[in-house]
């Protein structure tokens, strides 16, 4: 059987890992030899700087994908129409029997979208989580996705329910979460190999990790200065650490650049790698996030965790107490 994968940003290639190895083992283990699957790696090139892409391929030990699309970024229109086109002939030229798409971004509604309108079966890891916030582009993705999808692998036993909610029960399958698979397979490989405490000069449990990126912060300004003069309050109490994501470093203004750096309590970095961000976050007194995939981490590794929004699809950190 021949599955095409398409990812395109970050978190989708720390989703992608553990089920690319399953496959990979699953073929090890294949008698007889006809039910091996053929896995394709297609990427959109949605996320394409070093650290925000080959460093994870490299980290995760993933594949290169076989097709980079190369889309880049842009509205929201261009880089959905971009993918659309491009995976169309991509798709056309493997013939999978069945595509699989990972988690909320633009790449993985452009390859529901073109896997059906080829034909060809979707299924979407990461099915049924609701934020119930219209106004994310990632729950549009989202919701379409899972109304195109034939195989929804939901995480939680919450995922279920919303997609019962929206009429769909057949296909759905409740696996649990990919991210506690990574996360759980890398975290001893990143506390004997990352040097990212002695690099930055902090001891464990003596700073804040500070993560930004969703658009409903970056691009709205009053939000974006009211998280920054909260950063600044804090760093008087604890140095904050902060891997500035691009879209985030796109949209400060050199001014208030200046004013986070100014006294050294505020550390910020480049985006990490993944073994670097795993031992960051175990490390970390607290973790600020909007991440969804970071919330996860900081309650799997008991981490108190301050999400900077005004929902979460993570319920179940909120309901375990380690998140507020
Ligand atoms: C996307 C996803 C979001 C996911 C996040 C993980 C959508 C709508 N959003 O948001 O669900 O949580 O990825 O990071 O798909 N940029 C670079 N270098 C890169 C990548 C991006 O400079 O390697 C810049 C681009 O200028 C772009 C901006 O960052 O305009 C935002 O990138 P984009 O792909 O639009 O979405 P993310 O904010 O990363």
């Amino acid at each position: 059987m021949k599955i095409a994968t398409i990812v395109g940003a970050r978190p989708q290639f720390v989703k992608a890992s553990p089920v690319s190895c399953a496959i990979a083992e699953s073929n090890l283990r294949s008698r007889p030899p006809e039910v091996v699957i053929d896995e394709v790696l297609i990427h959109t090139g949605q996320h394409y700087d070093y650290e925000m892409s080959g460093v994870f391929f490299e980290s995760l030990g993933l594949r290169s994908p076989k097709h980079n699309l190369g889309v880049g970024s842009g509205s929201h229109g261009e880089q959905l129409g971009k993918m659309i086109e491009r995976l169309e002939t991509a798709l056309n030229t493997e013939k999978p029997e069945l595509v699989l798409v990972y988690g909320d971004t633009n790449s993985t509604l452009a390859g529901a979208i073109v896997a059906d309108r080829l034909h060809i079966p979707v299924a979407h890891v990461e099915a049924g989580l609701r934020s119930f916030n219209r106004r994310m582009p990632e729950e549009s993705n989202r919701v379409l996705t899972d109304h195109l999808s034939s195989l929804l692998f939901a995480p939680t036993p919450t995922a279920v329910k919303n997609l019962e909610r929206e009429g769909i029960t057949a296909g759905v399958h409740l696996v649990g979460d990919v991210m506690y698979e990574a996360a759980v397979n890398h975290v001893e490989i990143a506390e004997e190999k990352s040097t990212i405490l002695q690099r930055l000069e902090i001891a464990p449990k003596k700073f804040s990790l500070l993560t930004v990126h969703r658009a409903e912060n970056t691009d709205d300004s009053a939000r974006m200065s009211r998280i920054l003069a909260a950063v600044l309050e804090i760093s008087q109490v604890e140095c904050v650490v902060w891997p500035m994501h691009p879209r985030t470093r796109q949209r400060i203004s050199a001014t208030s650049y200046e004013d986070l750096v100014a006294d050294g309590a505020i550390k910020i970095i480049d985006p990490l790698p993944y073994l670097d961000m795993l031992l960051l976050e175990k490390s970390a007194n607290v973790i600020l996030t909007d991440s969804g995939g970071v919330q996860k981490e900081a309650m799997w590794f008991r981490v108190p965790c301050v999400t900077l929004r005004d929902e979460t699809e993570w319920v179940e950190t909120v309901e375990s107490g380690w998140n507020q």
